[in-house]
Order: C-alpha cells, then structure tokens, then sequence
C-alpha cells in the first residue's frame, strides 16, 4: 500500500523520520485560512464559498520532501493528488517521463476505474498536495464545478500521446 494510504488509515503513524508531513488544518487553522489557501488553486477559482467549505472539509494536505514516491506502478489506489505547490515526475515508462506542476492533478485513473496505478509518481522537489480519497472523490466532482470536464480532457489527451508513443516505437523498430 502507498505511504500516504498507510497515513491515512492509520496502520502507520503520521509523524516518522523522512516520511509526508501532514500540513495542519486543525485548531492552528481557522476554516478561513483553508479556504483562503483552496482559492489559489487555479481548478477552485470558480467555486463558490460553499463549495470550497465542501473541499475543505474533505480535503487533507500534506508535505512530502524531495525524492518521496507518492504512487508506485502497479500498487492499489484510493487517492486523489493535486499539486498546490512544487513539482512530480511521473514515470510513465521507461522512455517517457511527464513533469507536473502547480494546479495539476493526478491519481484519478485508479480512482476513476479501480485498477493498479499506471506510473511511479515522484516529488522532484518538496511539494505540498491536497490529497482526496476514495470515499470522498464523487463529493470532490459533484462541487467543483468543471473538474469532471477537467479529468475527461485530461484524460483524452494522456491516451492520445500514449498511442502517438507506441506509434512512433513501432515505426522506430520496423524502420518506416
Ligand atoms: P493513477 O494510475 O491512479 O496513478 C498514477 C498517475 O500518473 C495516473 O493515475 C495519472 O494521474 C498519472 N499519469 C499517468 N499517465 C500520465 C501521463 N502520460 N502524463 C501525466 N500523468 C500521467
């Protein structure tokens, strides 16, 4: 199981050595300041304040230092990634590597599908990430508004490069 899974449901301590911080939303933080960070996050602009009260109260976030893998190909999924700050790698395959920034997301595959992750995705440098589960994913859709259209373009346009790529690997190898 990925490391944050085991943080979320408990079969590994939040805090250990070298592990994702969970960033504090608790007493320390009003519902204010939630809200406040949710609305600098580009997918949340056209949320109304009920809306981002919704993603609040359903969201967690958390800190994972340089080199931490968030999801490993291949192991079982139940969590939603958007990237607030920082940037991942996504190992798509051996010869394709994909960099994702700020305000990007991923992890909706296995959500979407219930299959195994279809890439290793590293922090390339310390990021921080509002993380969504399973149990919650549908509520994530159902308040923001345009974040199913989001998931549907992103996801055409990841099968569109992936057959592109076996195209060009299949001419490279039969020399056309
Ligand atoms: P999932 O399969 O749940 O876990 C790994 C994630 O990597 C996957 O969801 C996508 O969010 C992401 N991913 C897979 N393929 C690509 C790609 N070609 N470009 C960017 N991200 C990808």
């Amino acid at each position: 199981m990925e490391l944050i899974s085991r943080m979320l449901d408990g079969s590994i301590p939040y805090h250990f050595e070298g592990g994702p911080e969970p960033v504090r939303s608790g007493p320390g933080a009003r519902q204010e300041d939630r809200i406040d960070h949710l609305k600098r996050v580009a997918l949340f602009q056209e949320c109304s304040r009920r809306q981002l009260k919704s993603v609040a109260r359903i969201a967690r976030v958390f800190q994972v230092s340089a080199d931490t893998v968030i999801t490993r190909a291949g192991a079982a999924g139940d969590e939603f990634f958007l990237i607030i700050d920082g940037s991942v790698r996504v190992q798509v395959s051996p010869d394709k590597e994909a960099t994702l920034g700020p305000g990007a997301f991923f992890g909706e595959m296995s959500l979407l599908d219930g299959g195994p992750r279809s890439a290793t995705v590293l922090a390339a440098t310390p990021v921080r990430l509002l993380v969504i589960t399973r149990p919650h994913f549908a509520d994530l859709l159902q308040e923001v508004p345009g974040l199913t259209h989001t998931l549907l373009v992103t996801l055409s346009r990841r099968v569109r490069e992936a057959e592109e790529r076996e195209q060009r690997l299949a001419s490279a190898s039969t020399g056309l």
